[in-house]
């Protein structure tokens, strides 16, 4: 028998790669979103959407039956975090609950606070001392208390994510988001070491932990490593990819600081720059302990992959919105 996974945020950008990975790898999908599915998920035999708001527990309990596992791959819009975080996880976990099957969700390293260390296990403190860290933190607070109550849970961290068909990463916003003209546009200090997750990869971990349901009984945290990577390194991997030499720019800081007022989401941004003044990178021992060798695309192919995804993107017509 196939096991069976539902995703929450299944048409998101961590979402869709995953429902990919699982139901390429054989796991019956359950793919919850509240737009209709990319053609090509919509389109594989083994992936069944679930049409629902995902705070409709309801829905979600009925979505879950025969499911051994549940992925909390939700993100509010980045401004919305304060107000809808929270609730989003609290239903995630209500539908774990009730189904027996094992949270899983992707982590990032907010929980560490501005002042994160250059290596993050997953025993480093962690430190609120951000509005997004203290929410961070409290998501995954909720779900290590809930495994009194019997619910399983993991949570994979992981740097920022690249690759894959969703857009608004780093990629595409920030870094090649001028690559026509010749430009590497770079939000920090290009000679500090910053994590990176290509997330094809990030959700074959995802898929071989969840083959590992039987041994996670409680709360476990895992990192993944996936590609430590400064400025300059990303510049050369991208004039090997373009070609061509790049012109190195920063983001406008100074301006962004100056409309913040006005512009929330610039706010947000401002509020989580030290990440990019902060060398860090994922200690994936734990990880690999428990499935093995940890799925890594050498950069060189996970970059080709990942313009091409861009390019498709920015050519892609909208959805529509039934
Ligand atoms: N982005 C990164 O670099 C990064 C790095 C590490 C970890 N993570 C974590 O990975 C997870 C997934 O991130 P992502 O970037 O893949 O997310 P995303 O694409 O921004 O959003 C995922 C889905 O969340 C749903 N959603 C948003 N607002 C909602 C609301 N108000 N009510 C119900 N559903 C809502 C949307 O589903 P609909 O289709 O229903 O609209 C959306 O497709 C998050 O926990 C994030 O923090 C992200």
């Amino acid at each position: 028998m196939p096991s069976t996974v539902l995703i929450l945020g299944a048409a998101g950008r961590f979402g869709q790669v995953l429902a990919k990975a699982f139901a390429d790898a054989g796991w019956n999908v359950r793919a919850q979103a509240r737009k209709p599915l990319s053609p090509a998920l919509a389109a594989h035999p083994r992936v069944q959407a679930v049409r629902c708001d995902a705070t409709d527990i309801a829905a979600l309990t009925v979505a879950a039956q025969g499911a051994s596992t549940i992925v909390n791959a939700l993100s509010p819009i980045y401004t919305e975090w304060e107000r809808l975080a929270l609730p989003l996880a609290d239903a995630a976990l209500g539908v774990a609950k009730a189904s027996g099957a094992l949270l899983m969700l992707p982590g990032n390293v907010y929980n560490f606070g501005r002042e994160l260390p250059p290596l993050l296990t997953p025993a480093t403190p962690e430190r609120g001392d951000v509005p997004k860290a203290r929410i961070r933190i409290e998501m995954e607070a909720r779900m290590a208390a809930a495994a009194i109550e019997g619910v399983d849970s993991v949570v994979i961290r992981a740097g920022d994510f690249f690759g894959g068909p969703g857009k608004g990463t780093w990629l595409d916003m920030a870094l090649a988001s001028n690559l026509g003209k010749g430009k590497f546009i770079y939000p920090g200090n290009p000679q500090i070491a910053h994590a990176w997750a290509y997330l094809p990869d990030l959700a074959q971990a995802f898929v071989r932990v969840a083959a590992q349901r039987a041994q996670l009984r409680g709360h476990h945290r895992l990192h993944f490593a996936g590609h430590t990577l400064t400025g300059e390194d990303f510049k050369w991997a991208l004039e090997a990819q373009t070609g061509r030499t790049l012109r190195a720019g920063n983001l406008p800081w100074a301006f962004i600081r100056l409309a913040s007022p006005f512009m929330p989401m610039w706010r947000e941004l401002l509020t989580m720059r030290y990440l990019w003044e902060r060398p860090h990178a994922l200690d994936e021992s734990a990880l690999r302990a428990l499935i093995g060798n940890v799925p890594h695309t050498p950069l060189p192919q996970a970059l080709h992959s990942a313009l091409a995804d861009m390019n498709a993107a920015v050519a892609a017509p909208k959805l529509a919105q039934a």
